[in-house]
């Protein structure tokens, strides 16, 4: 692939900002400058430096974010900062997306991707691929509680009851449920549905892939492969 079509790719600007970069000499392949936009170079493994900053290419963008607190999942946030505002620039210039909805005050694992097909299996409802929330309540979790959230409980705007697809108590006032889907507020709803509260909502896992303990709240990194969330890698 032309060196100008790996920068345009990987979210480095329009063609032209990125033939310009790399015709001011700031961009390396192999710690050497290559100033020449029409240069091939194979993508496979590709590692280069935009302005002094390393990369690596990828056909498709997937990252986990650890969400903190105060951050909008909707593309134009309007009270609160976009989470993409934690990704550098060309993961936001290549149009990544939060592959579904935390609430602004959810923390955890999100991911993000610009891979549309990717986005479609894990937020469709035949996939069930599992999330994993760990929420603090209000009052303390009784084994009444858990057992409504398990037989499945009715939202007032779902004639159907939502059930979990695991839940217990992990601590007096500490629930962690499962789910595999992705209705809005889910867990506040289903939570306020068996007559407790939600006060602290975090997410600990996505599919097979938990959130890292070394991945700090606002920090994120690339998801070599899909496999790693259906747990078949
Ligand atoms: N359920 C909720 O209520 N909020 C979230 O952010 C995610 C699941």
């Amino acid at each position: 692939m032309k060196l100008a079509q790996v920068l345009f790719s990987q979210g480095f600007g329009a063609r032209r900002e990125c033939e310009g970069l790399i015709a001011a000499g700031l961009v390396r392949v192999g710690g050497q400058v290559v100033d020449d936009p029409a240069v091939d170079v194979p993508t496979e493994g590709l590692q280069f430096e935009v302005e002094g900053k390393a990369w690596t290419y990828h056909e498709k963008a997937l990252v986990l974010l650890h969400k903190p607190a105060g951050y909008e999942c909707s593309q134009k946030p309007s009270a609160w900062p976009s989470v993409l505002s934690l990704l550098p620039a060309p993961l936001r210039k290549r149009g990544v997306q939060p592959i579904g909805r935390l609430d602004q005050d959810t923390t955890g694992a999100l991911l993000l991707t610009d891979d549309g097909t990717l986005i479609h299996k894990l937020t469709s409802p035949k996939h069930h691929v599992p999330k994993v929330y760990e929420a603090t309540t209000a009052d303390p979790v009784t084994p009444g509680q858990v057992s409504a959230l398990l037989k499945g409980v009715v939202l007032h705007d779902d004639p159907l009851p939502v059930r979990a697809a695991a839940a217990q108590a992990l601590g007096e006032r500490h629930l962690q449920l499962v789910l595999t889907e992705g209705k809005y507020h889910q867990v506040k709803r289903m939570v306020a549905a068996v007559g407790n509260r939600v006060e602290q909502l975090h997410r600990s896992a996505f599919g097979a892939l938990a959130l890292p303990a070394d991945l700090g709240p606002g920090q994120w990194r690339w998801i070599p492969d899909p496999g790693v969330i259906f747990g078949t890698r």
